[in-house]
């Protein structure tokens, strides 16, 4: 038997994987306890999809499991051992703000519950591939003291600088920078995993994601920035748009373009590998860029208000430099850019209303 073991199963990434992975394995085993809903509040359940996947993948087995119980996952990972063959792990608290108010939890969910993973990993599958979604976030402030210039529409890095044609690498330092508390606990996660695959020996690879979209994000205000901003062009609610003169810049991957990475890294693996994982220059927008798009799909003006004020840890200007991974596994590329996500999500979030 070849079975993969996806947490979050549920949200945007791992429901995007079950998908991707249900005829590449036996079975899937999908661990998520929708605690996106205690985050975030009914809006951002992720029920649906749990019923959605259940009803529409037949090799897929739902465990309403929590990563910080390492009871649970012993049981689960006890009953399966060596016939797991791949863990992609991407259950998280996944916002900024949300931390801050609640420091102990995102960090027993991140840090602890990656922990757990790892070591339920190594104790009863240790020749599986792991998988984790980290973030960009783990740069801290960093890219916000580049050469930025603003621009029209948006901030663009100075074109003399390295960073200019491809976009952020992997060798930016992590290191004595603001993070947020959820930046610091993604680090804590992003090196455990990286330890495993040194210490260890074991196959583990880490994604440092730039915004990860698509049509099955669950979106909310603190969460999902292209999936609430389509919401909120679609019903007419307000949306607030946070500092930089809403010119603030961010990649954008669709998670199958994503999740095809797993795929490729999964193929031939390595051993505590660190990736940037976003649209890149491919695929990116502005804030006021992205507005103007979902005018444009809606064909109506969206109701939106400016605040001085950014938000802790928002970076000015992001693009992945993912050059390293296409050196690795030179057969992957994009195939969704920005205006093939925004179509995608107004079609979903449409059906959805
Ligand atoms: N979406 C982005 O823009 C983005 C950017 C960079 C990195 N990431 C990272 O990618 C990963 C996936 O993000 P996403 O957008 O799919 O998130 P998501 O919130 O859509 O999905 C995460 C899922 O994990 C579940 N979960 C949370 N805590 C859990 C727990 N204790 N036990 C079991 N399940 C739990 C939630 O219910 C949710 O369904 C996260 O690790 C996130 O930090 C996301």
């Amino acid at each position: 038997m070849n079975i993969c073991i996806i947490t979050g199963s549920s949200g945007l990434i791992g429901s995007e994987s079950v998908s991707f992975f249900a005829s590449k394995f036996d079975k899937i085993v999908g661990i998520d306890n929708n605690m996106r809903q205690e985050f975030f509040g009914a809006d951002a359940s992720t029920e649906w999809n749990t019923k959605k996947l259940m009803e529409s993948t037949p090799n897929f087995e739902h465990h309403h499991a929590d990563i910080r119980n390492m009871e649970q996952l012993e049981e689960i990972f006890g009953k399966y051992k060596s016939d797991i063959k791949l863990v992609i792990h991407t259950a998280a608290q996944p916002s900024h703000d949300w931390a801050a108010s609640a420091p102990l939890v995102d960090f027993t969910v991140n840090a602890n519950g990656t922990l757990n993973m790892l070591e339920a990993t190594r104790l009863h599958c240790p020749e599986a591939t792991f998988i984790f979604t980290s973030t960009n976030k783990v740069y801290g402030e960093t890219p916000n003291f580049l050469p930025l210039i603003e621009g029209e529409k948006r901030w663009e890095i100075d074109e003399s600088h390295p960073y200019f044609t491809e976009g952020i690498d992997e060798k930016m330092s992590i290191d004595q920078t603001k993070h947020s508390l959820f930046g610091a606990s993604k680090v804590a996660a992003d090196v455990l995993v990286q330890e495993y695959g040194k210490y260890f020996g074991m196959n583990t690879g880490v994604f440092r994601g730039g915004c990860l979209t698509g049509p099955n994000h669950s979106g909310t205000k603190l969460h999902g920035f292209l999936s609430y901003l389509m919401k909120c062009a679609i019903t007419g609610d307000k949306y607030t748009v946070f500092g930089y003169h809403g010119k603030q810049v961010r990649d954008n991957i669709h998670s199958w373009d994503l999740v095809n990475m797993f795929w490729h890294f999964y193929q031939n693996p390595r051993q505590g590998e660190v990736y940037n994982a976003g649209g890149g220059r491919f695929s990116n927008c502005s804030m006021a860029e992205a507005i103007e798009m979902c005018e444009q799909i809606t064909g109506k003006p969206m109701n939106y208000e400016y605040t001085e004020a950014n938000r802790i840890g928002d970076h000015i200007w992001w693009i992945s430099d993912v050059s390293k991974f296409k050196a690795h596994y030179p057969n992957w590329t994009w195939k969704y850019n920005i205006n093939d996500i925004l179509n995608q999500i107004y079609i979903a979030t449409s059906n959805k209303n």
